[in-house]
């Protein structure tokens, strides 16, 4: 199997620390008069854009489609993909750190799962509603690679096996508790929109939802062993907690980064009180290496939550794996009797999913491509931590190889106990998309600003052009 892609840990509480400081002290942003020059840029550059984007106001709520995507001055009009840039219908040419959002780790649109999905298509068709070769080796490729993960159900989204993993959780041990890791985000269903993004910030997020949907979901602090702990015992007494869900680097993709201990002593609690653990390994799952955050960390979860990789960066990414008497619950067929965890999809485990899946996953482990994307996500960081000492900055960047964080305003670090926390909100998250804007008008596309996906693509020059980019707007921050 290919090597997995963090080089070294980060140091948990130094970044920690840091992102206090940061916290702490002003905002470092840019001026009205940096913005307005920026605008400027848009408007000159992005007129396709512009116009593409008045008539999805038209139609579209928001104007775009996606919770994160950059919307200011105007959402770009993207109309081709390939490897590390995205280009708009202007033909502007980014570098792309969105990566789609986590699943492209070879890069965007690569040739060989492309020609894999075209011959499918060619020959079968997208979907055809029966079993097809590529459903059984893709589950057998991910339990390769993923030795807990005996038996795998393929559904249409992260946010659709997370739903599926609770519900087959509480199936399997007849409890009723869910807890989950304050400020993570595990897809938009009802009973994990509580704690959301902010550490502590309960049914803040959860507009629409009755609050008995999430009565049995409960957070704890990020890192906090001891709440989980006096969590599982309150629920003890009142029901039990069917299963502890987190992502193994910590809420965000880590943005509320774990120490690297903290995945093994969840999973001694979780033994200590029968409940099962739960990685949700939407983004870490073959991105951080072919065994997934499980195979790194060395430590075996009952139920593995899959999205984005699973299948390639097509349609249709999600499932739900995990130990066989815990799957058992899962059956499917006309002849499958008895009590089940019923879940489905006309379009789950569809052969263009399953195909486009399992390419990618051969793909990325011939390649070496977590190895690879990780180390470009070092050579950014690295290039980044310099940047920010050079200018004097406040900010805080870190990563997990080709998860690449990038702080600079602090925003999903306030703390609902702070007295300032209302004051602080609004202008940090206005900075938090000035500095996208910035970012993607010099040339970068990030996740929101403050997250990055590298990918194999990533070729040193390629980094350094983004550290350029970076560069333009640091050197702008006035003191
Ligand atoms: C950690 C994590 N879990 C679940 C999800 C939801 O997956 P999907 O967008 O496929 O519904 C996401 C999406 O970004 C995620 O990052």
């Amino acid at each position: 199997m290919s090597a997995y892609g963090i080089s070294s840990y980060p140091d948990v509480p130094a970044i920690e620390a840091r992102i206090r400081n940061l916290t702490g002290s002003p905002i470092r942003t840019l001026t009205a008069e940096q913005l307005a020059a920026y605008h400027e840029w848009y408007e000159k550059h992005t007129p396709t854009s512009k116009q593409a984007a008045a008539e999805a106001n038209e139609y579209i709520p928001g104007g775009v489609q996606h919770n994160l995507a950059l919307n200011d001055p105007w959402a770009l009009s993207i109309t081709r993909a390939e490897g590390a840039y995205l280009h708009d219908a202007d033909g502007n040419r980014y570098i792309d750190f969105l990566q789609a959002g986590g699943p492209t780790v070879l890069g965007s649109n690569h040739e060989a799962v492309r020609a894999a999905v075209l011959e499918l298509l060619e020959h079968c068709g997208p979907v055809t509603g029966m079993l097809h070769p590529s459903e059984t080796a893709l589950a057998k490729l991910i339990h390769d690679f993923m030795p807990a993960v005996h038996k795998f159900r393929m559904l249409g989204s992260g946010t659709e096996a997370v739903m599926a993993a609770i519900r087959v959780a509480r199936a399997h041990t007849g409890k009723q508790h869910i807890i989950k890791v304050g400020g993570a985000y595990h897809g938009w269903s009802d009973q994990v929109v509580f704690g959301l993004r902010i550490p502590g910030s309960g049914p803040l997020e959860a507009a629409g939802i009755p609050a008995p949907a999430y009565s049995g979901t409960s957070e704890t602090a990020p890192g906090d062993l001891e709440a989980l702990r006096a969590r599982l015992t309150v629920n003890a007494e009142n029901g039990g907690t069917a299963a502890v869900l987190l992502e193994p680097v910590g809420p965000e993709s880590g943005t509320h980064p774990a120490p690297h201990d903290f995945n093994a002593a969840v999973r001694e609690l979780c033994d200590e009180f029968g409940t099962l653990l739960v990685f949700d390994e939407v983004v870490t799952g073959f991105r951080l290496g072919m065994g997934g955050a499980q195979g790194y960390y060395g430590v075996a979860p009952d139920l593995t939550v899959f999205g984005k990789c699973v299948a390639g960066g097509y349609p249709a990414a999600g499932g739900v794996g995990g130990r066989e008497e815990v799957m058992a619950a899962f059956a499917g067929g006309l002849t499958a009797a008895g009590q089940r965890a019923l879940t489905g999809g006309t379009l789950a485990a569809n052969p263009l999913s399953c195909t486009a899946g399992y390419h990618t996953l051969l793909e990325m482990d011939r390649l070496d491509a977590p190895a690879k994307a990780g180390a470009a996500g070092d050579r950014l960081r690295a290039g980044l931590e310099g940047l920010i000492a050079k200018y004097e900055l406040p900010y805080v960047t870190y990563n997990f190889g080709s998860i690449v964080h990038l702080h600079t305003s602090g925003v999903l670090h306030l703390r609902l106990d702070d007295p300032e926390f209302f004051d602080k909100l609004t202008p940090r998250l206005k900075m938090l998309g000035h500095m996208s804007l910035a970012y993607a008008a010099e040339g970068v596309i990030t996740l929101a600003g403050s997250r990055i996906y590298t990918s194999m693509a990533d070729t040193d020059e390629v980094i350094d052009d983004a550290l350029a980019a970076f560069e333009r707007v640091f050197a702008q921050i006035p003191a």
